[in-house]
Parts: structure tokens; C-alpha cells; sequence
């Protein structure tokens, strides 16, 4: 069985700097034709400047005859100015702005503290469309890490909404039936992404036998009723939930570690464990619109003009893949993955 789609963009996705960079970005290019690069480096991408270089780097490593757009976004904090985003939206590179709740996540110490801080600026976007990208989990100590997600969408979400009703926001990695419901209520122009792992998995593949630290990410994956919320969500058809993967690689030694980091790394078999979620839900004839349809619509992007070909053959994933000096371990390392990629490059035009 084969399917040909139009070719589809990742709208969240981490490719870090440097050696790591350059080992991640191809397997990303040579499938996707746009994607959202977030910024929480280590030293944050916050102005246009770093965000200039930081896409000249992502470029300088897509493979030769592949055509690639990397979509860069700011990290918000308490002191990016409204100037900065009349700036960022000159540049033509910056396409959305994230929010790290600081503390919620690999790299978001420079994140926000008082969301209130950053009003002006998010009235800013508001007034020109930029959207706001939220890492959505709470911070607090005292409230349970399964619970992050739907605290943060009472006390935080739920408020900017209602203040800032014309801001485009979305959701990033949703991962409750809550943040699912918040969606759909339509209140203001709120959207989501859905990562494959969440779509695959749920919290028992964390403690499966053992520890597994490879299934570790933030949001952390939860219960089986959540997985089928947002199953539901991504096969659904509503053009407010769209693909991105948050494919997150990190070095297998900072992951098998008695502090192991949070993330997932996915980018080399993406869109055949999209596939795999739609063919088991009955909807492969909708996976095209949540992959290539429906987050260009909400960035008021045109569709890309180009196609994949995904085909049902399994293969095995290898147990790792080089990064940089070190390597990391993929989603699905040393198992089969049922469907694969025939026509990788974008010639099909
Ligand atoms: C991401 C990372 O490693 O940068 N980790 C993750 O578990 N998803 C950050 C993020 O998106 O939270
Ligand atoms: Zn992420």
C-alpha cells in the first residue's frame, strides 16, 4: 500500500547547534518541507539577530538539492519588548514567538516568571497576528507532574485567551483530553500540535520492565484516556489540531543518567509513526490534512506544491544514530516501524 501526500511541514521541532545540528537537521529535511525551530538553546534564541544566525546555521546543514525553510521563533521573556516584535515581523524569518514557563522544560530558565510582565508585548502580537507558542505545564512543586498541563490551561491559559482574544495561540504538544477540550471550546484562536509519541504512547511505556528514560519528555506521556483524546483530536479532522513532533534529541548519556534530560527524538521516522496512528484510528485519508493542510492554514502559509510517498513496508530502526561525537537513541530504536519514506527528496514537482 502506498499513500502520496502533499509534502507536510513540522510545526515544533528542536535541532539544538553545532555537531548535533548538523547530525539531525537532514533527517528532517528530506521529509518535511517547513518546520518550526524552537529556540531554547542553551543561550536562548531571543533577538532577530540570533535568530538570523541560528536559521543560517539550520540551512548551511540541510542536504544539498533539498529544499528546506526553517521557521524561526523567539523565546519570550519578561524583558522582549513590543519593539522586538515589530522587528522580528520586518525580518520575514520569525514566524510565531515561545513561551517557556521558567523552570518547565530543558533550557527555560530565561523563561517567564510573571506571565503579567509580558503583556505589552503579546498585545503587540496580538495586534499583528504573530502567534504565541505555549510550552503549557505549570511550574509548581506542589502540584502533581501528570497535572501540569490542565493547571496551567485553568490558571494561565484560560486568562490570556480571555485578555488577548484576537492572539493566535497554540497549544504546543497537547497532551490531555483537558487540553483537547480547551481547543475545541474555541474560545479566541486557539490551535494545537500533537506529537507522535504522545499519539503512540502512553504513561506505562516510561516504567515498561525497567526505567525507560528514552520515553521520558515534557509533557510527560499520560494515561490511556488521554493518548485516545488526542487520537481522537489528531483524526478527527478538525483543522485546529496539526502536526508537530518536538522531536528532542538529546545524548544518550545525558538520558541514561540518574538525572536523565526530558525529550524525544523522532525526526528520522516521523511521518511513518503519524501513519501508523492513522492507519490504526481507520483515517489515513485525513493524515494529509493534519500534516500538510491545516498548520499552513493557521499561519496563513500556502500548502506546500510538492509531495511524499509513504509506503507499508516495515523496517528496523537502527538502536542509535550518531550526534555529533555522541549518539542518540531514537523512538522505536531496534523495533519495526511499519511504514517508511520511498521518495525522500522533493523532486516531485
Ligand atoms: C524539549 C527539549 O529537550 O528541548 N524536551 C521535551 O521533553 N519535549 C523541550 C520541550 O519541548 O519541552
Ligand atoms: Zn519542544
Amino acid at each position: 500500500m502506498q499513500l502520496t501526500l502533499t509534502r507536510p511541514d513540522d510545526w515544533h521541532l528542536h535541532v539544538r547547534a553545532a555537531d548535533a545540528l548538523r547530525a539531525v537537521v537532514p533527517y528532517t529535511a528530506r521529509c518535511f518541507r517547513r518546520a518550526i525551530i524552537m529556540p531554547n538553546l542553551e543561550i536562548p534564541v531571543a533577538t532577530v539577530k540570533q535568530a538570523r544566525a541560528y536559521r543560517d546555521e539550520v540551512l548551511a546543514a540541510v542536504p544539498r538539492g533539498i529544499d528546506f525553510e526553517p521557521l524561526m521563533t523567539l523565546y519570550l521573556t519578561e524583558k522582549t519588548t513590543p519593539e522586538q516584535i515589530e522587528k522580528a515581523l520586518r525580518s520575514g524569518i520569525v514566524k510565531a514567538v515561545k513561551l517557556y514557563p521558567a523552570g518547565a522544560t530543558t533550557n527555560s530558565a530565561s523563561g517567564v516568571v510573571r506571565i503579567e510582565q509580558t503583556f505589552p508585548t503579546l498585545e503587540c502580537m496580538a495586534a499583528h497576528g504573530l502567534p504565541l507558542l505555549v510550552h503549557g505545564e505549570v511550574t509548581d512543586a506542589n502540584v502533581d507532574v501528570f497535572d501540569r498541563e490542565s493547571a496551567f490551561i485553568d490558571r494561565v491559559l484560560a486568562r490570556l485567551v480571555e485578555r488577548f482574544p484576537q492572539l493566535p495561540i497554540v497549544l504546543e504538544h497537547v497532551t490531555t483530553e483537558d487540553g483537547v477540550e480547551f481547543v475545541k471550546s474555541g474560545s479566541g484562536r486557539v490551535a494545537a500540535t500533537i506529537t507522535p509519541h504522545h499519539l503512540l504512547y502512553n504513561r506505562n511505556a516510561i516504567f515498561e520492565g525497567g526505567l525507560r528514560p528514552h520515553f521520558y519528555c515534557l509533557p510527560v506521556l499520560k494515561r490511556e484516556r488521554h493518548r485516545n483524546a488526542l487520537v481522537d483530536a489528531a483524526t478527527g479532522g478538525d483543522p485546529r489540531f496539526f502536526l508537530g513532533t518536538d522531536s528532542a534529541p538529546h545524548p544518550r548519556s545525558r538520558k541514561e543518567s540518574g538525572c536523565g534530560c526530558a525529550g524525544i527524538f523522532s525526526a528520522h521516522a516521523a511521518m511513518p509513526l503519524y501513519a501508523e496512528v492513522f492507519e490504526e484510528a481507520g483515517a489515513l485519508d485525513r493524515l494529509e490534512a493534519f500534516a500538510s493542510f491545516n498548520g499552513p492554514a493557521f499561519y496563513g502559509l500556502p500548502r506546500n506544491d510538492d509531495t511524499i510517498t509513504l509506503v507499508r513496508e516495515p523496517w528496523s530502526v537502527p538502536e542509535s544514530y550518531p550526534l555529533g561525537t555522541e549518539h542518540v537513541v531514537p523512538l522505536r530504536a531496534g523495533a519495526e516501524v511499519r511504514w517508511q519514506l520511498t521518495c525522500e527528496v522533493a523532486d516531485k514537482r
